[in-house]
């Protein structure tokens, strides 16, 4: 009952203020066909990720966990004349879906993806002295949460705009007796976004077509000057 009405209050929103074009309804129809898990953005949430681009007028964007590239599409179509996406892909059939429905959208240029565990990709990235990136969607695997905040922190610059999708889950966060290795992480990012000396970060839940969840927001503030 209530899912329900959190997912008609999302179509009346959609219906409204999120249009969804022919390139992000074939992404996800895709994505779905190949069999991937139906498990991406909501057009909503997609469309905040596409103004977050916007207001942070980010030029570099790192993005952990592609899938079909739907939240990809909608991060890229914000990006300013001369901006470039990286995202970061473990599962190569995902990495292949992606492409096509980048290629559809008219994203392939803008958008590199970069096929294997992320925990392997972001230290060749610092070393291609890729960053820094002006904005970090981390939506992968959740028990390395922790270490994807401390990444797009070194990959980052003061400013940088860190979010983090599914830290809610239905307010399984709250386990802190879980044994769930995703929850395990999830909580710990908590921890290290609460406790580093370079974030300033809060958490909003959400409802809607993906149920109870939500997102971390985090800024890199600047470096701690010698004491
Ligand atoms: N951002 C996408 C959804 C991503 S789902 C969207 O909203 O449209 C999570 C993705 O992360 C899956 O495709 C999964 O294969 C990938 N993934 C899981 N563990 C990973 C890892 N260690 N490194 C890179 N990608 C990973
Ligand atoms: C699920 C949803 C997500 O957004 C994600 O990144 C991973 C899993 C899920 O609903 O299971
Ligand atoms: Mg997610």
């Amino acid at each position: 009952m209530t899912a329900d009405l959190w997912a008609r209050v999302d179509a009346y929103i959609q219906e409204r203020l999120v249009p969804e074009d022919d390139a992000l309804r074939t992404a996800l129809a895709a994505s779905a066909a190949a069999g991937l898990p139906e498990i991406a953005v909501s057009a909503a949430q997609g469309k905040m990720l596409n103004l977050l681009v916007r207001v942070t007028r980010s030029k570099r964007i790192l993005e952990i966990g592609t899938l079909g590239a739907y939240s990809t599409i909608w991060l890229a179509r914000g990006l300013d004349p001369g901006g470039r996406l990286t995202t970061l892909e473990m599962d190569p059939r995902h990495a292949e879906v992606a492409l096509e429905n980048l290629t559809r959208a008219g994203l392939r240029d803008l958008v590199e993806i970069r096929v294997g565990k992320a925990l392997d990709s972001l230290p060749v990235l610092e070393r291609e002295r890729a960053g820094p990136f002006d904005l970090v969607f981390i939506d992968a695997d959740k028990e390395n949460n922790p270490l994807y905040i401390e990444w797009a922190v070194r990959l980052g610059r003061p400013g940088t705009l860190v979010v983090v999708d599914n830290v809610v889950r239905k307010g399984s966060v709250l386990d802190s007796a879980s044994a769930d290795a995703a929850i395990i992480g999830t909580r710990r990012a908590y921890e290290v976004a609460g406790s580093h000396p370079r974030l300033a970060a809060t958490v909003i839940q959400t409802v809607g077509t993906k149920g109870h969840d939500g997102f971390m927001l985090a800024v890199v503030t600047a470096p701690a000057g010698p004491s």
